[in-house]
């Protein structure tokens, strides 16, 4: 079978050139979207007058022949298959015949790779956002199971107050909600079509574009050929998304690792979303998470790789985009495993209010002891330094703040009282936290509430 372009050649291409310059290995992936993109053009060229209804007929006829040998398996690749585009005319051609020349009239494979990019790009977005959505609504579940249960909150891993388990694992929620709104726009970018554009310079046959674009669902026409066979911004905009999308889950996935070892103990992962050590029997390890969080870094260079890829180019197609395609397969498939792994561990994560109740120390109060000299009228630096000045006696007595006595509060200022007692509770600083946003057990429930609705 000669090739596509063979027409101006006396040799034939070398054979380690033809490994280089071919991108069937990955851009199979596209059969589906490159038929349906061939199906509507052929209809296209019959509206345009440019075919005969017959010949568009079978045309149509024939690539539905195509799409079930793909669908069933039995599509062979031959060797002078450089892509999907050639595969699937050459197949297309050897089941109608020479009428099957006619479907290239007025298209390029430049408005056509676009097209079929555009097709497959927005149907895997559609997917990538039910399974962002599925480890929110565990998220959601998780939240709402264990909404008032305390522990400590941390500022450079620190201990600083406390806070409710609710309210840390929607911390790691509202996250994935930004990433839906850029998944979204990546979905938005890629809804305009393309074809019609040609080579370069727009198809010089009569098609009507806007009935092209909307035959494929498509809800835009782009509006300058040039940009339209060179503009990746949506595949970008993809990366970008499931980049960020790496970048919470990782973040997320550190925390689990640590609240699951032995020296915090807040969380146990369940038997099924952790693995064991081939050596130490004893071991259980987070291997879900470690992993969750290493492919963060492929799927930030998935972006970084294709926003250098395209840096330097030239308007319009250059063969350094056939190079368009395997990070965002890449960067789909990834999050197409590492988001429901992360849904389902999260669905089953066993929480231990008992250890992370034993580590509710009194200076994670501190606060709440300064608020309290705030509310009886001292300056809040004055208050600040008083506080400091009892934790210090604390340290003397070796005892925690919360065991002084009164007089010893006293002792360091005389706007202590009976009611201190008070400001001395867990129960108490988490409940002052009311603000929305905030962590008091009734703001927790109204942030669920704000949560299942910006699902
Ligand atoms: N396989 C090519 C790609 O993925 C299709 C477009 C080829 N266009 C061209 N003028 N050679 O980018």
């Amino acid at each position: 079978m000669s090739k596509l372009w063979g027409g101006r050649f006396a040799v034939e291409t070398d054979q380690l050139v033809r490994q280089f310059n071919d991108s069937i290995r990955f851009d199979q992936r596209l059969w589906r979207e490159d038929l349906d993109g061939s199906t509507v053009w052929a209809r296209g060229l019959a509206r345009a007058g440019v075919l005969t209804d017959t010949e568009a007929a079978v045309l149509v006829d024939g690539l539905a022949q195509v799409a079930a040998e793909w669908e069933t398996g039995t599509f062979t690749l031959q060797a002078g298959d450089e892509d999907i585009h050639t595969a699937n005319e050459r197949r297309l051609t050897e089941i109608v015949g020479d009428v099957g020349g006619k479907l290239h009239t007025g298209r390029s494979r430049n408005d056509q790779v676009a097209t079929d990019f555009r097709l497959w790009t927005k149907r895997a977005l559609d997917q990538l956002m039910t399974q962002l959505q599925a480890v929110q609504e565990a998220m959601i579940a998780s939240a709402e199971a264990h909404h008032d249960v305390p522990l400590p909150g941390y500022t450079h891993l620190q201990h600083a107050q406390p806070v409710t388990w609710g309210h840390w694992i929607l911390s790691h929620f509202w996250p994935l909600t930004r990433d839906a709104k850029r998944l979204a726009l990546a979905h938005e970018l890629a809804d305009e079509c393309p074809l019609g554009s040609a080579a370069l310079a727009g198809t010089a046959f009569p098609l009507d574009r806007a009935w092209l674009a909307a035959e494929l669902g498509f809800t835009a026409v782009s509006q300058n050929s040039l940009d339209a066979v060179s503009n990746r911004d949506f595949a970008v905009e993809m990366l970008y998304a499931c980049a960020m999308i790496g970048v919470h889950l990782s973040r997320l996935s550190e925390q689990i690792i640590l609240f699951s070892s032995q020296e915090f103990a807040f969380v146990r992962l369940d038997d099924a979303y952790s693995t064991g050590s081939s050596l130490m029997p004893q071991k259980k390890n987070p291997d879900t998470m470690e992993l969750t969080r290493g492919k963060s870094g492929r799927l930030i260079g998935r972006l970084v790789g294709m926003l250098t890829m395209l840096k330097g180019l030239p308007s319009t197609y250059d063969k350094d985009m056939q190079e368009d395609k395997e990070p965002v397969f890449d960067a789909f498939d990834t999050l197409m495993i590492v988001l429901p792994v992360m849904a389902g561990a999260i669905k089953t994560l066993i929480i231990n209010p008992e250890k992370m109740a034993a580590q509710l120390e009194a200076g994670l109060l501190a606060t709440d002891l300064a608020d309290y000299l705030v509310k009886k009228g001292l300056p809040f630096r004055q208050a600040h330094h008083v506080v400091g000045a009892v934790v210090s006696l604390g340290e003397q007595k070796n005892v925690p703040i919360t065991d002084l006595t009164l007089a010893d509060l006293q002792g360091v200022s005389d706007l202590f009282a009976d009611d201190v007692a008070q400001a001395f509770s867990i129960a108490g600083s988490l409940a002052a936290r009311s603000v929305t946003g905030g962590t008091a057990p009734a703001a927790v429930l109204a942030q669920i509430t704000a949560a299942k609705a910006a699902v």
